[in-house]
């Protein structure tokens, strides 16, 4: 295979950006941003998340069960790039970022504009992501999009020229 072709062929998916969060009710809060997610099925709602196998935030979703997807809007680049990094609770927020507890126990972002809770249903281990297929047993939007909602999402183009997940 051509490594290069490989690289840029895979990288011409286009994903939106998402905090993935999570509480495991043992004192293990995480929060991560993901970009390799997507819907599955209408009925029951699913989707699936690629998690980092060997991350903190993968341990914390299988121990909880439970997670949120946090939907970022086109002005929320340093949310992103906040939990590119291991999150930290401190003084009530996840890395200076407010957040409270949905009634799955999953953290949501006061910041961001709309949220899923999502419970884990079954873990595809392939790979050095596995893919954590969830159904969305709940949902909040806090700010509603003007326009169509998926115009709404910070992309991973909006990130800059150098920033890529994917390739
Ligand atoms: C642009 C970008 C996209 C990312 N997308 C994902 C993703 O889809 N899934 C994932 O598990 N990690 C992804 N990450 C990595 C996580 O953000 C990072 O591993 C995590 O925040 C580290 O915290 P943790 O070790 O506590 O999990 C991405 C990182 C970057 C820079």
């Amino acid at each position: 295979m051509n490594a290069d072709a490989k690289k840029t062929a895979l990288r011409m998916i286009p994903y939106g950006i998402y905090v993935l969060t999570a509480d495991d009710g043992k004192g293990n809060v995480t929060a991560a941003t993901v970009n390799w997610v997507t819907q599955t099925s209408f009925a029951p709602p699913l989707v699936a998340v690629a998690v980092k196998a060997d991350s903190g935030t993968y341990q914390v979703v299988k121990a909880a069960g439970v997670f949120a997807l946090n939907m970022l809007g086109k002005d929320h680049k340093g949310l992103a790039f906040t939990f590119f990094k291991p999150a930290a609770v401190a003084d009530g927020t996840l890395s200076g970022q407010p957040y409270r507890k949905g009634d799955s126990g999953a953290p949501l972002l006061t910041n961001a504009p709309a949220a899923v809770e999502c419970r884990v249903k079954q873990i595809v281990a392939e790979g050095d992501h596995h893919i954590v297929v969830a159904e969305v047993i709940e949902a909040h939007l806090t700010t509603p999009p003007a326009g169509r909602p998926d115009a709404a999402i910070l992309e991973m183009k909006d990130l800059g020229e150098n920033v890529f997940y994917g390739g």
